[in-house]
């Protein structure tokens, strides 16, 4: 099955609609994306905690490692760049931390608040090489932002 864009930004806007608990729009977002898209082996967030500190969040999947360093993964890289990572090979992503030895390629988002400070990442794992494409992120940087930026 491969995602619909259209329907999955709109389910999600009615879902979380007047929500404002940042935890429940996030576990309703990692369910509703992971089970859009064959691909999505594992979906989740990692919340900044403390400062160049990630914690995990709710998300789909087997289990993840619980806490990430700004200066580590995958996901240190988009909370410190600020900036989505899209990677078609995790073996060659200088510091990936593989959480599943199964995951072959992966897409880090930032998740930033309504004044554009990084609240979280939101990391999607697939098992097939060079999973995720530039409209990949593209849509799922609008409904994060929808989400949590406005
Ligand atoms: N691969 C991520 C770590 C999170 S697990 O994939 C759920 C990284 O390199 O930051």
């Amino acid at each position: 099955m491969r995602v619909d864009y259209t329907l999955l930004t709109k389910t999600i806007d009615a879902l979380i609609d007047g929500e404002t608990d940042p935890i429940a729009k996030m576990a309703t977002i990692a369910c509703d994306v992971h089970h859009s898209d064959d691909r999505f082996d594992w979906t989740g967030f990692y919340r900044v905690v403390a400062p160049e500190l990630l914690k995990i969040g709710p998300y789909q999947g087997g289990h993840g490692c619980l806490v990430i360093p700004f200066s580590k993964g995958v996901c240190g890289a988009a909370a410190r760049e600020n900036r989505v990572q899209l990677v078609d090979d995790v073996h060659a992503f200088p510091g990936h931390i593989a959480c599943s030895s199964t995951t072959l390629s992966e897409i880090v988002l930032p998740v930033r608040d309504c004044a554009g400070n990084v609240i979280a990442v939101f990391d999607i794992d697939s098992n097939q090489p060079a999973a995720f494409t530039s409209d990949d992120a593209e849509q799922l940087q609008k409904i994060l932002d929808r989400a949590f930026a406005n």
